[in-house]
């Protein structure tokens, strides 16, 4: 080969290098089902589409276990639950990071790349007040000096991952932007503490939840359309509500005195149910709009030519058991259904145009729960009322995929919602004599019955409960005599 053509072949492969290693792209992997897919199949999805790191919420051993050996790099999270106990203890936080850190980083070849430990899941929100706030700047010290004694400080960075909410502007304007009053002191120590240890900022930015809470933004300007009717702010032009976040954050960072901090997007994400303008068209245009920005590398007015570190895609998957204080749309902020099949098609730059879907998942028999149309159904609305309650109705909410089957369609979806989460138990499928299982599909249009996942993993979980349980029973028999 002639050596001026091996040149221009090593300049293309490097400059392909710079392009796609602009920001580092990840992906939240929460594990809120009923019925989770396996992790041993979840890493084989994680890995088949490229993915290169992983942010988790919690540090699930059996997670963690199948996360061995694969080159992905993890954000491991403490729960929101454990700061108070790591704020108040340095021991506690110690063997925290002994039991879930140290094992398995120190694992050699066959361990997991543990980059960053996350302390709290999002404990600034605003819906949450005083309950965690408190604790967050402790518990990360104590955190931090734990990996220090386990000489693990220049492997493992100590972060917070903070809310959409932490930082606002009330007149819309990126260059008005400031924390929440009530985090001022808080957000100076945990800057400060960020700083000395050289860790970003993790921080959420959801150009879905602006457009949610109505803040004077339109669904176009959310969706990165060109479209848009651009907003100004003195002499800087935004052309969509990503850049006007983003800002709004930087202009608050500036405002303590940390403008050039390093910036990592820990959530960003569309969902695609549960709510109107939650859709899998939407959620298309916009993952297709931000990967655009990002590869593009052009930041945002405020921060030209720098891009955040990395970016961290919410989610991986739907959970069927997430909290839905915030929107039923909460469950449905997967780029891959429950059972890890693509929604859209997107394009992340790392070789494909298109996801890949989980391989071989199974699935319980083909068989659904619906209402018997032959029964007096008087009663049969405050059954599914009481399904609903414990099982996931989210697609039944207003602009949802089911809202609108009418009655008694909705009834059948929430019973059968419920036969699922119950492993298609036939008592399941009782409601008072209401209930009919059923081998045909009652899915219509876009409103689909689902079938849930067999999974041992469930059944483990099940078990590791069962007997907590009996271990605890067995306690209380022996205090007890
Ligand atoms: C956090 O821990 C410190 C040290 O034990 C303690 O002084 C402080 O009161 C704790 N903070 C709260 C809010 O409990
Ligand atoms: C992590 O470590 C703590 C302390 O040893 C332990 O209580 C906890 O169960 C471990 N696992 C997880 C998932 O946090
Ligand atoms: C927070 O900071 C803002 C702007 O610097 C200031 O106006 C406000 O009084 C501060 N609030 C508290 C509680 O310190
Ligand atoms: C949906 O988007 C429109 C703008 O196109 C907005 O007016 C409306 O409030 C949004 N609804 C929800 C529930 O987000
Ligand atoms: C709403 O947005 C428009 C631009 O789209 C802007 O001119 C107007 O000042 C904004 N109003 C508020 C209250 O933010
Ligand atoms: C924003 O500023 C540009 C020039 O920088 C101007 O052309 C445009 O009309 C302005 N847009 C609005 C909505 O004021
Ligand atoms: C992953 O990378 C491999 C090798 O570069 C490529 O062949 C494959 O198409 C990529 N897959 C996706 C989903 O990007
Ligand atoms: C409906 O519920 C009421 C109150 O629990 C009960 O009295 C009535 O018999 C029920 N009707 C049917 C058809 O089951
Ligand atoms: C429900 O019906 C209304 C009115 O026909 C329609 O505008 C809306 O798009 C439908 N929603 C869904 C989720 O199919
Ligand atoms: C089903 O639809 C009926 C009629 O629109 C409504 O009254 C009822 O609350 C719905 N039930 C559920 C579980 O969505």
């Amino acid at each position: 080969m002639p050596p001026n053509r091996c040149l221009v072949i090593l300049l293309c492969l490097t400059l392909y290098g710079l392009y796609y290693e602009a920001t580092a792209l990840g992906v939240n992997w929460g594990t809120m089902a009923s019925h989770p897919l396996p992790p041993t199949k979840v890493v084989e999805l994680l890995e088949l589409n490229n993915f290169t790191k992983v942010k988790l919420f919690d540090a699930d051993p059996l997670v963690l276990e199948a996360l061995s050996g694969s080159k992905l790099g993890v954000t491991i999270g403490i729960p929101n639950t454990m700061l108070k106990s790591f704020n108040s203890s340095k021991k506690a936080a110690q063997s925290w990071v002994h039991d879930n850190v140290t094992r398995y980083v120190s694992n050699g070849g066959s361990g997991v790349r543990i980059e960053y430990v996350a302390v709290g899941d999002e404990p600034f929100l605003q819906r949450y007040g005083e309950q965690f706030h408190p604790f967050v700047i402790g518990a990360a010290t104590n955190i931090q000096t734990a990996l220090l004694k386990a000489s693990l400080e220049s492997k493992v960075k100590v972060v917070v991952p903070c809310s959409f909410d932490s930082f606002l502007s009330e007149s819309g304007l990126p260059s008005k932007g400031h924390f929440r009053t009530d985090l001022n002191k808080t957000m100076i120590e945990l800057l400060t503490f960020l700083t000395k240890h050289n860790s970003p900022f993790f921080v959420t930015i959801s150009p879905f939840l602006s457009l949610y809470q109505n803040k004077n933004i339109s669904l176009d300007f959310s969706l990165f359309k060109d479209t848009a009717k651009s907003r100004n702010d003195s002499h800087r032009t935004y052309g969509n509500s990503f850049d006007l976040s983003y800002d709004t954050l930087v202009t608050a960072l500036s405002m303590l005195g940390f403008s050039r901090i390093g910036i990592v997007i820990a959530q960003i994400g569309w969902p695609t149910d549960g709510s109107a303008n939650a859709t899998s068209a939407n959620a298309e245009t916009f993952t297709k709009g931000l990967m655009e920005h990002l590869h593009s590398k052009s930041g945002t007015p405020l921060r030209p030519k720098d891009p955040p570190i990395e970016t961290y895609i919410l989610s991986l998957l739907d959970e069927d058991q997430r909290s839905i204080a915030a929107g039923s749309f909460e469950r449905h902020w997967g780029l891959f259904t429950f059972d890890g099949q693509a929604k859209y098609r997107v394009d992340f730059g790392q070789g494909s145009k298109t996801l890949v879907n989980a391989q071989n998942v199974e699935y319980l028999p083909s068989k659904w729960c619906v209402v018997n149309n032959n029964k007096d159904l008087s009663n049969a609305s405050a059954s599914a009322l009481n399904a609903c309650s414990a099982a996931d109705c989210t697609a039944l909410s207003p602009g949802g995929s089911c809202s609108n089957i009418s009655w008694p369609g909705n009834i059948s979806y929430a019973f059968n919602s419920y036969y699922q989460q119950h492993d298609q138990s036939a008592d399941s499928c009782d409601f008072g004599g209401l209930g009919l299982i059923t081998t045909v599909d009652p899915s219509v249009d876009k409103c689909r019955f689902p079938v849930e996942l067999r999974t041992s993993y469930s059944h483990c979980l099940h078990k590791a409960f069962l007997l907590r349980t009996m271990t605890l029973l067995v306690a209380a028999a022996i205090l007890v005599s």
